[in-house]
């Protein structure tokens, strides 16, 4: 297994840190696994002057799969759009057709005093978002800012999907619920942008092929509501890039914190790029006190679904769910009585557990 191990900025050193040392794990226990590091985002700037180095890219390209930490810091904020550390993120995303983003917001049971909704709507929540990622409004031409005759000035992004982009990512959404509750609802906005009618038509026109999925659409706005009001009526979401993005971050406080979400970037023969959901913090960066945890269980995505190592994924998220249960907790996840500790010796309950 060859994996380009991409830390980037802000708190993804020290994450990823910590996901490397599960992986070194696995290796003692006789898993042929290759790591290779580059740099990316505001990290690829210093080192070569461009977000996504070409030797990072071409890294990327030759991995099996690649472990990404996160980009962005303010330092950054001032250089021209092209050579931000989120250009660097898009663009991998789109040279390695990352288009199926799986974003789970399982609750551990430890954590429902976590989250800052009561525990009864919480507790037993398991929902699958699965985000279209490389089209939409993130990508769509024309885009940009110019100036009007007038003199003032216009910004333009474009939101648009081809037939194809929704249909692909349709079957991804429908093949995986047909392994969880078989349901499948998909947010749009189709009562308002023709882009989510067509992709409302698509959906349904897919979801034939399944007939034992249950499919059901929503409005992104009542879908945000019902998220916070009834998270557990859903089991997996299909949506475009921009309110997946959006609908992300937002079912990741269900779980007690982004800190907890994992993600899966994958492109049609599941080669993948696994991140945190979550982004940089440069606030927090050094200072060892970031949550690991999303990072390791990127790993255990990695081997679920690029490495189809169903058993060692499993091990991974047993060895997080004993450290949890052992009352080790982040920060962001610390509630009284338990145990708290930084980023590193997270790291090391959950290797001790493994
Ligand atoms: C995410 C992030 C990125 C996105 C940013 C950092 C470009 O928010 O992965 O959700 O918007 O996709
Ligand atoms: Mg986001």
């Amino acid at each position: 297994m060859k994996i380009a191990v991409l830390p980037g900025d802000g708190i993804g050193t020290e994450i990823v840190a910590q996901a490397t040392k599960v992986l070194e794990t696995l290796r003692s226990d006789g898993m042929k696994i290759e790591m290779e590091y580059a740099p990316i985002g505001g990290a690829g700037y210093e080192a070569a002057g461009d977000p996504l180095p070409d030797a990072t890219l071409k890294l990327a390209k030759e991995a099996d799969a690649v472990l990404l930490g996160a980009v962005g810091d303010w330092k950054y904020d001032k250089l021209e759009r092209n050579l931000r550390p989120e250009r660097g993120l898009l663009r991998i995303r789109k040279e390695l057709n990352l288009f199926a983003n799986l974003r789970p917001a399982l609750l551990y049971p430890e954590l429902a005093g976590a989250s800052t909704l009561k525990p009864e709507v919480v507790s037993g929540l398991d929902i699958m978002i699965v985000r279209e990622l490389t089209g939409d409004v993130y990508f769509g031409q024309p885009r940009g800012i110019s100036t009007l005759p007038n003199g003032e000035r216009e910004g333009v992004n474009t939101m648009r999907y081809s037939e194809s982009e929704i249909r692909r990512i349709g079957h991804v959404a429908f093949r995986i619920a047909m392994k969880r509750n078989k349901k499948v609802c998909s947010v749009d906005k189709a009562n308002v942008l023709e882009t989510t009618e067509l992709w409302r038509q698509v959906m349904i026109e897919t979801a034939r092929e399944y007939p034992e999925i249950e499919l059901s659409h929503m409005y992104v706005d009542n879908a945000a509501m019902q998220l916070v009001r009834a998270p557990k009526q859903f089991d997996v979401m299909v949506t475009g890039n921009i309110f997946g993005d959006i609908l992300s971050d937002e079912a990741s406080m269900l779980t007690g914190s982004i800190g907890m979400l994992p993600s899966a970037s994958l492109d049609q023969n599941n080669k993948g790029m696994y991140e945190p959901s979550h982004g940089s913090a440069p606030d927090i960066a050094g200072k060892d006190v970031a949550n690991p945890l999303a990072t390791i269980l990127s790993v255990a995505m990695m081997l679920r679904y690029t490495f189809n190592d169903e058993t060692g994924a499993i091990r991974i998220e047993n060895a997080v769910k004993k450290a949890l249960a052992q009352g080790y907790r982040t920060a962001d996840i610390y509630t009284d009585g338990c145990n708290k500790v930084g980023c590193n010796a997270m790291g090391d309950a959950v290797v001790a557990a493994l």
